[in-house]
């Protein structure tokens, strides 16, 4: 099932698997994870039988007719299940229903080909994350 967290738990387990997949492995410390703005956007988290996270992802409002996905993260055991492809078209439908038309994101050279998969188009290289993780800018009209 996907959702929002809700309870202080779930929060933690929601941050705490994107510390573990999008930070840990570049030695950076706990919290760096997240941004000052958290309270702003909207989060989704997949939830197993056992209400456990096994994914999540962050879908930030930019203007009234783009919004970006932001830290897709799934937990190692459990890629490459289709987790990831439900939470992006999750995020798809709920961006469509507040009226979004197009959905912009920083992808990691490694992802490229998840996004391509599902109709996101590759604008160019972005930004040097931790001075060695590039990544590239994408789009997909919805
Ligand atoms: C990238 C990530 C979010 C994808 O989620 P996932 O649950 O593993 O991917 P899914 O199983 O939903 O894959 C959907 C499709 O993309 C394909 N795919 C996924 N990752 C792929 C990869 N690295 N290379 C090629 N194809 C890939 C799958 O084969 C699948 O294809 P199918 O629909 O034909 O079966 C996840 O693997 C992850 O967290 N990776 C590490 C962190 C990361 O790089 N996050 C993205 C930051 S931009």
């Amino acid at each position: 099932m996907i959702r929002s967290p809700h309870t202080d738990a779930e929060w933690a387990a929601y941050f705490y698997l994107r510390y573990q997949i999008l930070r840990a492995p570049w030695g950076q410390p706990e919290g760096s994870e997240q941004t000052a703005d958290e309270a702003q956007h909207l989060h989704f988290a997949f939830f197993n039988e056992q209400n456990n996270v096994m994914g999540v992802g962050r879908l930030d409002q930019i203007n009234a007719q783009t919004a970006q996905i932001r830290f897709m993260a799934v937990d190692a055991p459990q890629q490459s299940k289709g987790i990831g492809k439900s939470l992006i078209h999750y995020m798809e439908t709920e961006a469509k229903q507040k009226g979004i038309q197009q959905i912009i994101l920083h992808a990691r050279e490694v992802a490229l080909p998840f996004y391509q998969k599902l109709g996101y188009q590759l604008d160019g290289p972005s930004h040097l994350l931790f001075d060695e993780i590039q990544h590239f800018l994408m789009h997909k009209l919805i």
